[in-house]
């Protein structure tokens, strides 16, 4: 008989949680304006808020980080990070940043000018609001087959070539770069193929434009080439991931995922003039280049935590974890985005609660019926987080509405998923008494999703 995967790792150190009840979860949501962001975590049983920072780090990165030299400027373990950063992706020139928004704000404020148009996949929200607060606007070319949670497509974090084309032909000289999302996480934590980014990469060329990776799940992306695109079977996941950068120019990095640590960020190009501004920005706004924000230690355990998160065992228990959540959902027939994403499980809350309107937000409702279940925090990447169009600030209906399940990487068992099942379950089966969701009493201008104040409709 062979044997079933299993994780490669054992259990060294626990950190206890509680229960609650109905009762406090009741007061604590309405306290919090119905914004899971404001609960208390000790007011959470089972966190799903994010995998951003959340991971359970390794024995080897934990005696990494009592190595961390401290120096301010040459510390050893820059050196140590930027080695194996160039070792897996090909770049040359790193600049650290404490995380991936704050690479963003480093590169962008150098790259994107007013009327700019970033043109490719989904830009996750601070990358969409760091376009947008430069008065610059993103273009979201993301594959049609991604709107359609129930259709079986191995790549629907792909880039519509077509419609990439014609945004570059368009905006021509108003394009500063093209982003690719790796994995595509408004998408639902969709891989981008291989031959998806190559064929970006001939368009690049055609345009003279260069290709910037948001990579802050680029390891799973390579996992799911590997396991899903011809060709790639035999390949080594560190093989893939240094095909994959080969094709572009730059990479900006939230290593609170793939690199499994708890902050850490950088940018990594071959393009000097990039790399020289990037420099300089960094040293403006996060710190000087050789630690841009970050200690000693946490590039200690960005290095270690990149080397082990680029192994194939760790990347198939963590993704075998999330299909294994979703192998129970469909046991109880619960509407996901499919195939699942690489770091969690989106529900297709408008399918689910079907008898909320969209201007009464079906997925933050959903969010906050399985807080009140089971105590369970999962988040709203949908209608509240694509926040209002900049131009005519009419609410944003056209995209997904989805309740995330992000599952933290080496955190929860197998056991944790089969509560998140049953609770999901228990509002399912409730779900045709849901009539009305939630309406805004007060939100920010910008990302408003972190900070919005809600309250029942009813
Ligand atoms: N890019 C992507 C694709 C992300 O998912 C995130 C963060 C960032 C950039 C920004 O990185 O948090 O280190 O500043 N996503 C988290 C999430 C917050 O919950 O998905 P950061």
């Amino acid at each position: 008989m062979k044997l079933p995967y299993s994780e490669p790792w054992r259990i060294k150190m626990v950190e206890p949680i509680h229960v609650s009840t109905r009762e406090e979860r009741e007061k604590w949501i309405k306290e919090a304006n119905y914004n899971v962001f404001q609960l208390k975590a000790e007011q959470v049983y089972i966190d799903l808020l994010t995998d951003s920072g959340t991971n359970a780090m390794s024995d080897r990165q934990w005696a990494g980080m009592m190595m961390g030299d401290e120096s301010y400027a040459g510390a050893r373990s820059f050196y140590h990070m930027a080695d194996v950063i160039t070792k897996i992706t090909g770049f040359k020139y790193i600049t650290p940043t404490h995380q991936g928004r704050a690479a963003e704000n480093v590169l962008f404020s150098y790259l994107i000018t007013p009327g700019a148009v970033v043109v490719g996949n989904s830009p996750f929200d601070t990358t969409k609001g760091h376009i947008e607060s430069r008065k610059a606007t993103a273009i979201d070319c993301t594959v049609e087959e991604s709107k359609n949670s129930q259709l079986e497509y191995p790549f629907k974090g792909n880039i519509n070539i077509e419609k990439l084309s014609e945004a570059l032909e368009k905006y021509a000289d108003k394009v500063p770069f093209i982003l690719i999302t790796v994995t595509n996480n408004s998408a639902g934590g969709q891989p981008v193929s291989m031959e998806n980014i190559k064929a970006v990469r001939k368009l690049a060329d055609k345009y003279g434009k260069k290709i910037l990776f948001d990579s802050a799940r680029f390891a799973e992306n390579a996992y799911f080439i590997k396991t899903r695109e011809a060709g790639y079977e035999d390949k080594t996941i560190k093989e893939i991931c240094k095909e994959m950068f080969s094709y572009g120019d730059a990479m900006t990095m939230s290593a609170k995922k793939d690199a499994v640590v708890n902050m850490g960020g950088f940018i990594a190009t071959n393009v000097e003039d990039w790399y020289e501004h990037a420099k300089i920005n960094g040293i403006i706004y996060e710190g000087y280049a050789t630690y841009g924000g970050m200690n000693g230690r946490d590039m200690e355990a960005v290095a270690i935590g990149l080397e082990e998160n680029t192994e194939f065992v760790n990347l198939e228990s963590r993704i075998k974890q999330v299909q294994y959540l979703a192998a129970k959902l469909d046991e109880y027939g619960i509407p996901y985005q499919r195939p699942a994403g690489g770091h969690g499980l989106f529900i297709d809350a408008p399918k689910v609660l079907t008898h909320v309107p969209k201007e009464e937000f079906p997925a933050q409702t959903l969010t906050i019926l399985l807080y009140l279940e089971a105590g369970i925090r999962g988040c709203e990447i949908g209608y509240l987080l694509a926040d209002r169009d900049p131009v005519t600030r009419e609410n944003r209906f056209g995209g997904n509405d989805f309740l995330r399940l992000a599952i933290p990487r080496r955190v929860y068992t197998n056991n944790h998923m089969d509560v998140i099942a049953a609770a999901l379950k228990n509002v399912y089966d409730r779900r045709e008494s849901v009539t009305h969701g939630v309406k805004i009493t007060w939100e920010a201008p910008i990302m408003r999703h972190f900070t919005v104040k809600l309250e029942p409709v009813k």
